[in-house]
């Protein structure tokens, strides 16, 4: 599924061009749920814009689905990352003015071709993470939990096989937090392979696999022997009238 091969990552050029991946390379097979960790500034998120076709390595080789990702224009990029990739970001990148279903809705508005089913597949995806009653919510009228979900739905709408994530449960307490991961551990079970940037070790537990990035290089690639489970974690919470 996806196949990187010695990248690298220079920002700046020449005196002032400073090195950030130093030549990563690893597989993620189809279906994978993976962790990436590291401190802060080793290069995860700048690693995930890769892997998420959001920008281009200036080293290496990526491959992703057989496609060679480094050689494609930037249209073609666009189209790739338009298909096989749902985003899902720290901060949620919501249009604050604008419902939650027109917000799912965004990817199939500015899809090369609109179908005829987008309102449809919004209140589906919606549905899909608990949402069917808050279709008509502003991102101001929901929960940072309800938001991120709703970031989610969107991410989903293209049914995409990969789906990457920064720091998803960052701004979340723990119930919503968990709530996002249950949510992912679903989307692994459909066969959609997983990739989740965090900090928090208990958040990483959940993936079935973590690879340590350390100073633009992978320090550590572990299997996680006995992935958390979110759903079992939820149900164990004490119940909440109200988040
Ligand atoms: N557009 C850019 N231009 C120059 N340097 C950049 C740019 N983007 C990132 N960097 C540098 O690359 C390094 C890695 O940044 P990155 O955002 O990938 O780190 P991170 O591991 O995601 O950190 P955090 O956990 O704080 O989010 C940092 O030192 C940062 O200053
Ligand atoms: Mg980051």
């Amino acid at each position: 599924m996806i196949e990187l091969e010695a990248i690298e990552k220079a920002y700046g050029s020449g005196s002032t061009e400073a090195l950030v991946l130093k030549g990563i390379s690893f597989r993620v097979e189809a279906g994978e749920y993976v962790a990436i960790m590291g401190a802060s500034g080793t290069g995860k998120t700048t690693l995930l814009n890769i892997l998420g076709c959001l920008d281009k390595p200036t080293g290496g080789h990526y491959r992703l689905e057989d496609t060679d990702v480094v050689s494609l224009d930037d249209d073609a990029l666009s189209h790739l990352r338009n298909h096989k990739i749902g985003f899902v970001f720290q901060m949620f990148h919501l249009l604050e003015r604008t419902r939650a279903l027109k917000n799912v809705m965004l990817p199939l508005i500015y899809a090369e071709e609109y179908p005829d089913d987008a309102e449809e597949r919004a209140k589906k995806a919606l549905t899909s993470v608990g949402l069917a009653d808050r279709i008509h919510y502003k991102p101001s009228e929901l929960s940072g939990g309800q938001q991120q979900r709703v970031a989610i739905a969107r991410a989903l709408i293209t049914e995409p096989a990969i789906v990457l994530a920064d720091e998803p449960t960052g701004n979340l307490d723990r119930r919503s937090g968990l709530e996002v991961l249950a949510i992912f551990r679903r989307l692994q079970q459909e066969g959609r392979t997983i990739v989740v940037v965090t900090h928090d070790q208990a958040v990483a537990q959940h993936a079935g696999r973590i690879l340590l990035l350390s100073d633009g290089a992978i320090a550590h690639d572990r299997p996680v022997a006995e992935p958390r489970d979110a759903e079992a974690e939820l149900a164990a919470l004490p119940k909440e009238n109200e988040r």
